[in-house]
């Protein structure tokens, strides 16, 4: 199968250019609420209503599950990196995404959202067809909110500031009603009173936390996470872990590649192993991470849970 994805574009790749939840979303906890979620919670009629509308008109959009890839193959020049890959995440679904360094954890969430083109395969997400090459990509990334590692907040600007540019520039609000939205995403991440601060005056948490309100202030459908705490001081990880199980309380599909195993056993639905560029595992997260069946999960779920254990390499 061939898949002609459009290219993706670098500069809009920065994470000012994903989006964020309407704070006036509020909280659907009653409608999501933490382990146990159903696999396709109806997360309040507020979710869809608004955004669907307006979306509707988007090129390339179809259909209502949050994620769904099929037979997905990326390579870099020889190296394969996806080899098939199939995943479907629900909407209101939470998924935790496991695998050890170089599975291809990162590839598959940047195709997601055509940071990368993949070679073959199927992608949708939100309804757009991300392989479809008539796809307007900036229309699906606006429903996209991705957080990395490594915060990615323009220094220049305020914290407040690193929350309103892209609302203004991409969703074309009036500075003042981004800078409501801002504060109050800003308010449900616990740093309104950082408002007025550059980045670099912050830690590397509340720098996280910066970046998951920016990304909340585009009003997403879906939040990709990628290893969010993976560069934080472990003092600051908890604190990021809590906003985004409440997050995920509040109803928000979730797509988390993440080794904090207690956050994907707690919070997810749904856990995901890869290994090589496949999945090798999926199924509810109590059971993928209390008793897995293969013996690479084993492998890695042991060293992740024993980090000083030594042993010999593969
Ligand atoms: N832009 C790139 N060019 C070449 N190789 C890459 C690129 N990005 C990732 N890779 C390679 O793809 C493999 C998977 O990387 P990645 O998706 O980052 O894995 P993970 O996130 O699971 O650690 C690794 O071998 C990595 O070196
Ligand atoms: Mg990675």
């Amino acid at each position: 199968m061939s898949t002609s994805a459009a290219s993706p574009d670098p500069a809009s790749s920065h994470p000012s250019a994903s989006p964020g939840a309407d704070p006036a979303r509020g909280s659907q906890r009653d409608a999501a609420s933490g382990p146990g979620r159903s696999a396709a919670p109806s997360p309040g009629a507020s979710r869809v209503s608004s955004d669907d509308a307006a979306a509707a008109s988007d090129r390339g959009r179809s259909g209502s599950a949050a994620v769904h890839v099929r037979d997905l193959h990326k390579s870099y020049g020889d190296l394969e990196v996806l080899r098939g890959i199939d995943l479907d995440v629900a909407k209101g679904e939470v998924v935790c995404l496991i695998g050890p360094s170089g599975s291809g954890k990162s590839t598959l969430l940047r195709c997601l959202n055509l940071l990368e083109s993949p070679q073959s395969g199927t992608i949708s997400v939100g309804g757009f067809t991300v392989t479809d090459p008539d796809l307007d990509v900036d229309a699906m990334r606006r429903r996209v909110g991705m957080v990395f590692q490594q915060f990615n907040l323009f220094p220049h600007l305020s914290v407040l500031e690193n929350c309103t540019v892209s609302q203004v520039k991409v969703l074309k609000r009036s500075k003042d009603e981004a800078k409501r939205i801002a504060l109050a995403n800003l308010e449900r991440v616990g740093l309104e009173a950082k408002a007025g601060q550059r980045p670099t005056q912050l830690s590397g948490g509340q720098q996280q936390r910066v970046a998951i309100a920016r990304a909340l202030s585009m009003d997403p459908d879906l939040m990709l996470f990628d290893e969010p705490t993976s560069a934080l001081d472990p003092e600051t990880v908890g604190d990021v872990l809590a906003i985004m199980r409440q997050l995920a309380d509040d109803g928000m599909t979730m797509l988390v590649v993440t080794h904090e195993m207690s956050f994907a056993r707690d919070v997810a639905d749904r856990v995901v192993f890869m290994d090589g560029g496949v999945v090798v595992e999926q199924g509810p997260a109590r059971e993928v991470i209390g008793s897995p069946q293969h013996e690479r999960t084993r492998t890695f779920l042991s060293r992740v849970l024993n980090p000083t254990t030594v042993d010999t390499p593969e």
